[in-house]
């Protein structure tokens, strides 16, 4: 297993819509191990292939506490299933260091593939439902500072790239 990259906004990498994954092999469940890796060593919850620069339809998550409950979305789609709105502090692991409150829809249905590619259907509701339509958001290219006004959108990006230069060093 190896840690991967995670790509930080405003990486225009991550505008990148992922594509239809054809075939569920072990290069994808190697992948998918990477990923889960990667999401444990930066204490994320959930985690896009997007953001490590593969642009493929599949997220991760684990809503546990000791990293025992391990999910896996392949080709999902959504369908909400109430306009009943749910408000939670969002934060991305390629947004480092910001939480912003946003509604999305309180209760979702997924239709996806699991890592053995078969099909599953489940439906979620509060916190999971919400992370599980920012993970698909980034199947999109899109990001949770997209639901934001410009201004703050900026005032993020302008910090972000901020920190990219001290780390790198320029
Ligand atoms: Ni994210």
């Amino acid at each position: 297993m190896a840690k991967l990259e995670i790509l930080e906004f405003p990486d225009p990498r991550l505008r990148e819509p992922g594509k239809t994954i054809e075939q569920v092999d072990d290069k994808l469940r190697a992948l998918i191990d990477d990923m889960f890796e990667t999401m444990y060593a930066a204490d994320g919850c959930g985690l896009a292939a997007t953001q490590v620069n593969i642009q493929k339809r599949l997220f991760i998550m684990d809503f546990s506490s000791d990293q025992e409950e391990p999910l896996v979305f392949i080709n999902p789609e959504i369908t909400p299933l109430t306009e009943e709105p749910s408000e939670f502090g969002e934060g991305c692991l390629s947004v480092p260091g910001f939480y912003e409150n946003l509604n999305r829809p309180n209760r979702i249905k997924v239709k996806a593939l699991n890592r053995d590619g078969e099909e599953f259907e489940a439906e979620f509701e509060g916190l999971p439902a919400v992370c599980i339509q920012h993970e698909n958001d980034h199947l999109d290219g899109r990001l949770f500072v997209d639901y934001l006004s410009k201004f703050k959108r900026d005032r993020i990006r302008k910090k972000l790239e901020k920190n990219q230069r001290l780390a790198a060093g320029r």
